[in-house]
């Protein structure tokens, strides 16, 4: 199996660049803003809990994301692979998602990090936050908050897969396609996925 982590802060294209990775690698996309949104959207319990802390800039509590990965992975036994986007954003989240994939006999693969400026990923969400519709792009002070909880809470994350020789920075300014070409040179590097197309 290939497990990818895409990592970096609010703006920096794990989006954009998740769709593209993992229609040609074949990876199973799983996103926990986009599952959260999914709550919401549908007015669940959980979704409605998440509102409050997303709303405001924060994380959602590791017990509610590592709960719904749990199930996003057990509901792909067949998957070649993953494409974690926006997961594990905690220590804790890391260290859950380690022990999940070691229960099936398998791992992180490789972590991805896109390095993108402060000012460009403000200018990306407010710009998103024109059309969007999430209340978190709208929102300059928000949106710097999002930046002050990445910095304080999923920054160290890099860290724990450095400590694993996993982790590796591609420039994430440019257009979506080179950064793209950037992103698949790093995962075929790894010479365990090969490309779909
Ligand atoms: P989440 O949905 O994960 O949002 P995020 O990390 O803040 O990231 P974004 O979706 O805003 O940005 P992105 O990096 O995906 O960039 P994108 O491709 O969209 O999380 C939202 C909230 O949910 C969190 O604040 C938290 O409350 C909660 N949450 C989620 N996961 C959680 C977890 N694990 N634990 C706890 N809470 C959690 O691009 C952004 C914009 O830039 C787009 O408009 C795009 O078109 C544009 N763009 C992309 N690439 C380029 C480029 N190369 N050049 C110019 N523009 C570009």
């Amino acid at each position: 199996m290939f497990n990818l982590i895409l990592f970096g802060p609010p703006g920096s294209g794990k989006g954009t660049q998740s769709e593209k990775i993992v229609d040609r690698f074949g990876l199973i996309h799983l996103s926990t803003g986009n599952l959260l949104r999914q709550e919401i959207s549908e007015k669940t319990p959980l979704g409605l809990e998440a509102k409050n802390f997303m709303d405001k800039g924060q994380l959602v509590p590791d017990e509610v994301v590592i709960g719904m990965i749990d199930s996003c992975l057990e509901k792909h036994p067949e998957a070649q692979g993953f494409l974690f986007d926006g997961f594990p954003r905690t220590i804790a989240q890391a260290e859950a998602l380690d022990k999940l994939l070691a229960l099936k006999k398998t791992a992180i693969s490789k972590v991805l990090a896109l390095d993108v400026s402060e000012d460009e990923l403000v200018r990306r969400l407010l710009e998103r936050g024109k059309t969007s519709g999430r209340s978190d792009d709208t929102d300059e002070s928000i949106i710097r908050k999002r930046f002050s909880v990445y910095k304080g809470e999923t920054e160290p994350v890099a860290t724990h897969y450095e400590k694993q020789d996993k982790f590796e920075r591609i420039p994430g300014e440019g257009s979506v396609n080179d950064i793209f070409q950037k992103l698949s040179s790093a995962i075929e590097k790894k010479n365990e996925v090969a490309a779909q197309s």
